[in-house]
């Protein structure tokens, strides 16, 4: 099978960008968007007020209003990705829901659009393994003010391979190769001369239909799916076999996905 995949670590860029430019309109109808992490973030910031915060790699900015919104609007947001389609789509979302306090900035996470010494926080939620992990690192080094915070949301290689994904959709686990596991993060995070300072693991109880889960994989939810080449639809047949032979109700697929949290300081 032909992949998207150069060698075992280099994805095609021009793929990634077109994946996230064709699938900005409906991001947020097709993933599932977990509150607690944000509340969790607030909790950490320990009542500090009037803060910059960063988001980078914030896609079409679902993270970015639960952010907002649990901050009590209390902070100013400054929005940075790659993606056009992904920021327009933001700047509306957010235009929408009343909200003034962010702006959009097209940039890099390896070259961040911010001043040294400049915002109080910086996240990033589910983008890390799109990133150049070591440049965003130097650059988030360089942004943050004295005794600010860095918060990575993702999820594992193993917590990826748990998942509804990793069990029943075939080679998901093998093309999904970008993902950390928890020791590769702390040696890069260590590389560049930061500190974890709490990491929080989050299990969340899911239910689904097979109806859905199908729709979720055709338009590419996760973007492990555009790594797959034209044989796609014949391993998706395969992902519903195997649901069909696990589980009894297809109206009530369960299973439990994890994620983790890092608190990162300078
Ligand atoms: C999986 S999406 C996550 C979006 C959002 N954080 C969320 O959880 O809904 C990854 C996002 O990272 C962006 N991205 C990829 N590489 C990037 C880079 N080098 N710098 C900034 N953004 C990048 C993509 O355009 C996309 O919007």
């Amino acid at each position: 099978m032909e992949l998207g995949i150069q060698n075992e670590f280099t994805v095609d860029k021009k793929v990634m960008r077109d994946h996230f430019s064709k699938i900005a309109s409906k991001y947020r109808s097709v993933r599932t968007t977990d509150t607690k992490p944000i509340l969790h973030i607030k909790n950490r910031l320990n009542g500090k007020t009037r803060i910059n915060i960063a988001d980078v790699g914030c896609g079409d900015g679902r993270y970015s209003l639960e952010l907002l919104r649990c901050l009590d609007d209390d902070c100013f947001l400054h929005c940075i990705d790659t993606n056009e389609e992904m920021l327009s789509r933001l700047e509306d979302y957010l235009t929408e829901q009343n909200t003034l306090n962010f702006c959009v900035r097209q940039g890099d996470a390896n070259k961040l659009p911010l001043e040294s010494d400049s915002v109080e926080c910086i996240v990033t939620f589910n983008a890390i393994h799109h990133f150049d992990i070591q440049k965003f690192l130097g650059e988030t080094l360089r942004s943050l003010k004295e005794d600010g915070h860095l918060f990575i949301y993702t999820r594992l290689r193993n917590q990826n391979s748990r998942s509804i994904w990793g069990k029943y959709f075939p080679l998901f686990t093998e093309i999904e190769n970008r993902l950390y596991e928890l020791d590769e993060l702390k040696r890069h995070i260590q590389q560049a001369d930061m500190k974890i300072y709490s990491t929080k693991v989050f299990g969340y109880q899911r239910d689904s239909s097979l109806e859905r889960l199908v729709e979720q994989a055709k338009n590419k939810h996760y973007s492990t799916f555009e790594l797959y080449d034209s044989t796609f639809g014949n391993y998706l047949d395969e992902f519903r076999k195997n649901i069909l032979k696990n589980y009894e109700d297809m109206d009530n697929i369960t299973w439990q996905d994890e994620n983790i949290l890092l608190e990162i300081k300078k």
